[in-house]
């Protein structure tokens, strides 16, 4: 039994802010956040104009869905990956279950930050291969503006906003599918990518400074995010047997171009195979793997039997690597 993508769809809001646009507020510049990191703008939600978390995360599904052909009652469970849901409580996967009046899908949120949409195909993947459901559909949903602080230049032009989604169901009539997973996490890097404030740690306290916004150690990040997604690629083309120069695509995490070509470089593979959409909407966390995906499945990019190498890093420290057979 394989887990196969049946479907894929993507979101992105309609307000573009470029470099430019930014350089007007911060001390920054096109030149150097496109020399440092690829990117050349982002899109960013519009709250109140229907572009909330779950609102993104909808328009993701239903085109996932579409592509699939599948009814959302033919669905056997609702995961959605994202660290900005529209409210503590409930789950944006029980908003998009409503609207897509999915009632009675189980349904729940994963927090595995920038890696999200791996970690959420890998539970999937678990659920197909044990027998347990036939139809899953994984959805990554980051209002990541919510909670960038856009006086940092360190890190507010770094983010985008966006959805994606896809449908996997079970395939026992071909070897499309899910390969394999690997999934790792090293909490001792949780001061790395942070937001100190907020959670129930350190509730907001209106005598103290407020450190709700994300603050990051640029330098750390690309140093372990490029060792760490090596190591893990490394793994899982040994124990799967494959030859690097058999990968056809690598969707990576969209964190930045500079630990793209790094990674590239490291496993001498030509960056050219690398599917790129940071310049246009910058690090959209959970949502960036599966847009890629999304964005390339459209353009009729992949052909049966091609082997696609997936690759998530994020704040946590949480990573891993996957090999998918179209
Ligand atoms: N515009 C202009 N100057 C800036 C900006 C900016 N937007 N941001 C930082 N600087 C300044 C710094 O203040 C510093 O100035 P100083 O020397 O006067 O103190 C100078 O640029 C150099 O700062 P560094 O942090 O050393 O710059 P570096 O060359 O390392 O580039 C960057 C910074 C792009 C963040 C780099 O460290 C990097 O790529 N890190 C990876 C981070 C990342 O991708 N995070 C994504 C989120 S995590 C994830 O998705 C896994």
């Amino acid at each position: 039994m394989r887990t196969k993508i049946t479907g894929t769809g993507g979101f992105l809001p309609k307000r573009v802010i470029t470099n430019d646009d930014l350089a007007k507020t911060l001390d920054t510049s096109d030149e150097w956040i496109n020399t440092r990191t690829g990117i050349r703008q982002r899109q960013l939600a519009d709250y109140q104009g229907d572009e909330s978390c779950s609102r993104m995360g909808l328009k993701a599904a239903l085109r996932a869905l579409a592509m699939a052909n599948l009814a959302p009652s033919e669905l056997d469970l609702i995961i959605t990956a994202t660290i900005t849901p529209d409210f503590r409580l409930p789950t944006v996967s029980c908003l998009i279950q409503k609207e897509l009046g999915a009632i009675n899908v189980p349904a729940f949120d994963l927090a595995a930050a920038c890696a999200g949409s791996l970690y959420a195909l890998s539970i999937a993947d678990g659920f197909i291969r044990s027998g347990t459901y036939k139809n899953i559909l994984v959805i990554a949903s980051e209002a990541m503006s919510s909670i960038v602080n856009w006086q940092d230049r360190n890190t507010a032009v770094l983010f985008g906003d966006g959805a994606s989604a896809a449908v996997v169901s079970a395939n026992s009539i071909s070897d499309s599918g899910f390969m394999d997973i690997d999934l790792y996490a090293d909490g001792r890097l949780k001061d790395i990518i942070c937001i100190p404030d907020g959670g129930s740690f350190s509730p907001i306290d209106t005598d103290k400074p407020r450190r709700d916004k994300i603050i990051m150690n640029g330098r750390e990040t690309y140093k372990f995010a490029v060792r760490a997604v090596c190591e893990a690629v490394e793994k899982i083309i040994h124990d799967n047997q494959i030859d690097l120069r058999d990968i056809k695509f690598a969707v990576p995490h969209q964190a930045n171009l500079r630990i793209i070509e790094a990674i590239a470089h490291r496993l001498d593979l030509p960056t050219d195979r690398f599917l790129i959409n940071l310049d246009r909407c910058a690090n959209t966390s959970a949502v960036s793997l599966l847009l890629a995906y999304d964005e390339a499945n459209r353009k009729h990019l992949f052909k049966p039997g091609d082997l696609i190498l997936l690759l998530a890093i994020g704040a946590g420290f949480v990573w891993g690597a996957g090999l998918y057979r179209v």
